[in-house]
C-alpha cells in the first residue's frame, strides 16, 4: 500500500503512527539542540513551521519511539523535558483578547504539565511561574516552544489597526522578556512565524536570540528538495514531467545550495496530480494590493529587485515596506547575493511560475476594471502565442493595452511611456501562464521579454514608432541564441504609436 501523503495533518505523532511520508528534518533539529539555545526561524505560510516545532516536542518529551529510522534515532538520548508550547492562534483584534488568549495558553500548558499556578490573571506573571514550577516539579531544563509568535500583529497590520498592532507589540516584548530573565531554568527555546521584526521592536531584552532563517546551514530546514521527489515520493512522481514540477514550483532559495518546494503545493499536486496555484491560493495578498497601491501596480520590477538585506530582516510596523513583505511573504525570494564594499545586496525575484503567474494575474484583476475582457485578453493572448497566430497578435495586443488604465502605472517608478507598455504586456503574458524570461532589465525602460509556450519562443520588443527596427534589433543582440533547442523560435516586435497611445503595428520574423 501506498504511504499516505499528510496534506492534512501537522502533527509528528499522527504522521509517523498513521502511516504518512515524512521527509525528515531531525538532522537540523539534533543540530539546533546540540548547538544552540534561543532560535528563532521564520518562513512563509505552509512551510512546515508548525510540523517542525511538533518535531521538536516529541524530541524534547522523549518519544523516541516515533523516531526509528530517523536520523536522530540513534544519536540524542532522548531525556525527557518539560515543554511549554505557546500557539498563538486566536482573536487579536484588542489587546483584551490578546491577553485573554495567553491565559489560556497558560491554561493549556498547566494541565498538560500538571502544574496550578496561582496567578493567573496576568499572563506574563504566569508564563514565569509556570517557567518555575515546571524546572521544580521536573527537575528538568524547561523547553519553550513557541508557533506564530508574530500573529497577534501581523492580524492588525492594516492602517486602521495599527493601535492594536502597537499594543500587541508591547504585551509580546513584555511577554517574551520572561524567557530572557529565566535564562537559568531553560534549556531550549524556538520561536518561529512569518516576519521578521527588527530586533529592538519585539525581542530588546533577548540579545542571545539567534536567527537562523537566512543560515545555510538550516536552508532546508524546511521545505522539500528536488530529490524528495524521486525518493520518498517516488509512488507519487513515476510518470510526471519532473521538470515541469521543477518550474511551476521550485525556486525558493533560503541561501543554501539548492532551491526547496513549499511541501503544501507539493502535496496538493502530487495528491489532485493537477497543476494548480495552491500555496499562492491559500492566502489573499489583499494588504500587499493596499501597499502597491501608493507606489504603482508596477509588478515587472519584481522580477529583478536588488534590495538591501535590512530589507529583508525586518518587518517595522511603523514603516511596512512592500518589499519586506513580499518576500517574508514568499511571493519573493534571493535570486542572486552581491557583496559591494562590505554591503550585502540582494537580489530577489518571483520563486517559480506559480507565484508569478498567480501574482501579475491576481494584480490584473485588480486594476482592469473588466475582469471578463481580462480573461478574455489572456486566453485569446495565449491561444494566439500557443498556436503561433502571429498575425492575430495586433488586435488582442490593442485591447491588451486599453485595458490597462495608463495613469495607474505613471508613477514614481514608472518613468516613460514606454516602461508602461512593456509592464502591461509582461502582466498579461505572465498572468496568462506563460513562461516569461527577462533577458535584461539594466534599463528599465528597454526590458526585452521572452515568453515560451510549449515548443514556441517569441522574443519581444517594444518600440516607439520611428524609433528604427525592432527585428533588426533583437537580431542583433543574439537572445535568440539561448533558445535554440525550441523547435520554433519568433522575433516579434511592437511598434507603439506614442501620441494616440495605441500599436501601430507589430512585425515578427521567424528566426528558426
Ligand atoms: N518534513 C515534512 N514531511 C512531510 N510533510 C511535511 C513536512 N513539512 C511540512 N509538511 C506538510 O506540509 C504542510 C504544511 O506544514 P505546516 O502546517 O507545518 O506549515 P506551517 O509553516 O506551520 O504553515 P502555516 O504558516 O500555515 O501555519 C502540512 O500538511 C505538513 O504535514
Ligand atoms: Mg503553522
Amino acid at each position: 500500500m501506498k504511504k499516505r501523503l499528510p496534506v492534512d495533518t501537522q502533527t509528528f505523532r499522527r504522521i509517523r503512527e498513521e502511516g504518512y511520508i515524512y521527509i525528515d528534518k531531525t538532522k537540523e533539529a539534533l543540530d539546533l539542540i546540540q548547538d544552540y539555545r534561543f532560535v528563532f526561524l521564520s518562513r512563509p505560510r505552509r512551510f512546515g513551521k508548525s510540523l517542525f516545532l511538533d518535531t521538536l516536542k516529541e524530541i524534547f518529551e522523549g518519544s523516541k519511539e516515533l523516531f526509528e529510522g530517523l536520523y536522530i534515532y540513534d544519536k540524542y538520548d532522548f531525556e525527557p523535558h518539560p515543554v511549554i508550547k505557546i500557539d498563538w492562534a486566536g482573536d487579536f483584534k484588542t489587546l483584551e483578547s490578546t491577553k485573554e488568549v495567553a491565559l489560556a495558553i497558560m491554561e493549556s500548558n498547566q494541565e498538560r504539565l500538571d502544574i496550578s499556578c496561582k496567578h493567573t490573571s496576568n499572563p506574563s506573571v504566569c508564563f514565569k511561574e509556570l517557567l518555575e514550577k515546571a524546572y521544580q516539579k521536573y527537575g528538568k531544563e524547561v523547553v519553550i516552544l513557541i508557533d506564530e509568535y508574530d500573529k497577534p500583529i501581523l492580524d492588525n497590520v492594516e492602517k486602521e489597526n495599527l493601535d492594536v498592532a502597537k499594543q500587541n507589540r508591547e504585551f509580546l516584548r513584555s511577554f517574551y522578556t520572561i524567557i530572557k530573565s529565566n535564562d537559568a531554568y531553560i534549556r531550549f527555546a524556538f520561536l518561529t512565524g512569518v516576519s521578521r521584526f527588527s530586533r529592538v521592536s519585539i525581542f530588546s531584552g533577548l540579545n542571545n536570540l539567534i536567527d537562523i532563517s537566512l543560515n545555510p546551514d538550516f536552508a532546508y530546514i524546511c521545505g522539500f528538495l528536488h530529490s524528495n521527489l524521486t525518493n520518498e515520493f517516488k509512488e507519487y512522481t513515476e510518470g510526471i514531467d519532473l521538470e515541469e514540477v521543477r518550474r511551476w514550483y521550485n525556486g525558493y532559495n533560503f541561501l543554501g545550495e539548492e532551491k526547496v518546494y513549499n511541501p503544501y503545493d507539493i502535496l496538493l499536486f502530487l495528491k489532485n496530480k493537477q497543476f494548480d496555484n495552491y500555496w499562492f491560493k491559500t492566502a489573499t495578498p489583499t494588504f500587499l494590493i493596499k501597499l502597491l497601491k501608493d507606489r504603482g501596480y508596477n509588478t515587472l520590477q519584481f522580477e529583478n529587485l536588488e534590495v538591501s538585506s535590512r530589507i529583508l530582516d525586518s518587518f517595522d510596523i511603523e514603516d511596512i515596506e512592500v518589499e519586506t513583505v513580499m518576500f517574508q511573504a514568499g511571493y519573493l525570494t534571493i535570486k542572486d547575493v552581491k557583496r559591494r564594499a562590505g554591503k550585502t545586496k540582494y537580489i530577489l525575484t518571483f520563486p517559480n511560475q506559480e507565484v508569478r503567474t498567480s501574482f501579475n494575474d491576481y494584480i490584473l484583476d485588480y486594476i482592469v476594471p473588466n475582469r471578463q475582457l481580462k480573461e478574455r485578453i489572456e486566453d485569446t493572448l495565449y491561444d494566439i502565442l500557443a498556436e503561433g497566430e502571429l498575425d492575430k497578435l495586433k488586435d488582442v495586443l490593442k485591447s491588451l493595452f486599453s485595458s490597462v488604465p495608463y495613469q495607474l502605472f505613471v508613477r514614481k517608478d514608472i518613468r516613460d511611456t514606454e516602461s508602461y507598455y512593456s509592464v502591461a504586456l509582461y502582466m498579461y503574458l505572465s498572468g496568462a501562464g506563460l513562461q516569461i524570461e527577462i533577458e535584461d532589465t539594466t534599463d528599465r525602460g528597454r526590458i526585452d521579454l521572452t515568453a515560451i509556450v510549449l515548443d514556441k519562443v517569441y522574443i519581444f520588443e517594444l518600440k516607439m514608432e520611428g524609433e528604427g527596427n525592432p527585428i533588426q534589433q533583437i537580431k542583433e543582440k543574439r537572445y535568440y541564441e539561448k533558445y535554440l533547442n525550441y523547435p520554433e523560435v519568433y522575433a516579434v516586435g511592437i511598434i507603439i504609436d506614442s501620441k494616440e497611445k495605441t500599436v501601430k503595428d507589430v512585425v515578427w520574423e521567424r528566426v528558426k
